[in-house]
């Protein structure tokens, strides 16, 4: 399993931490997409490099950390193919994989610290899909991008 992972320059550290951390837990390869300074940047330009990173398969989930998670989550999105929800606690984490099928989660270096962090990468890498009624909920999602 490969992790895509990038950040901007409010994320530098807590990045570092979930890299390290899922790298350590699960066995996993995370490939970094940057930022790897704290001088200022724009949350676009690495949110949209996680995102074309999942959606050509180069990696098979995405992690995009902001401030808030939303700079990155409104990038991520606009990349064909990606599904991704900020999540600030464990429940949406879960609901996000069991429900949504997200390929990519973001949160907000701002809003989370490294302990609740974790426990969100936990339950996002750790839940399935249950496909079923959410496979056809899921398909509409992607329609609505087909149809543009
Ligand atoms: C940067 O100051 C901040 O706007 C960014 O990290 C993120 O929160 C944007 O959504």
């Amino acid at each position: 399993m490969k992790i895509g992972i990038g950040n901007d320059h409010a994320a530098v550290d807590l990045k570092n931490q979930i890299a390290d951390y899922i790298e350590a837990t699960y066995g996993y390869e995370v490939v970094n997409f940057g930022t790897d300074s704290s001088e200022s940047v724009d949350y676009p330009v690495y949110g949209e490099k996680v995102a074309r990173a999942v959606a050509s398969g180069e990696v098979d989930l995405g992690i995009a950390i902001c401030g808030t998670g939303l700079g990155m989550a409104l990038a991520a999105n606009k990349v064909k193919g990606i599904r991704c929800c900020v999540c600030s606690e464990p429940y949406t984490a879960k609901m996000s994989r069991a429900h949504n099928d997200c390929n990519m989660l973001a949160f907000g270096a701002r809003v989370v610290g490294f302990d609740l962090a974790k426990m969100i990468v936990d339950t996002w890498l750790t839940t399935e899909f249950e496909g079923g009624r959410h496979q056809r909920r899921v398909d509409l999602i992607m329609d609505i991008e087909q149809r543009g």
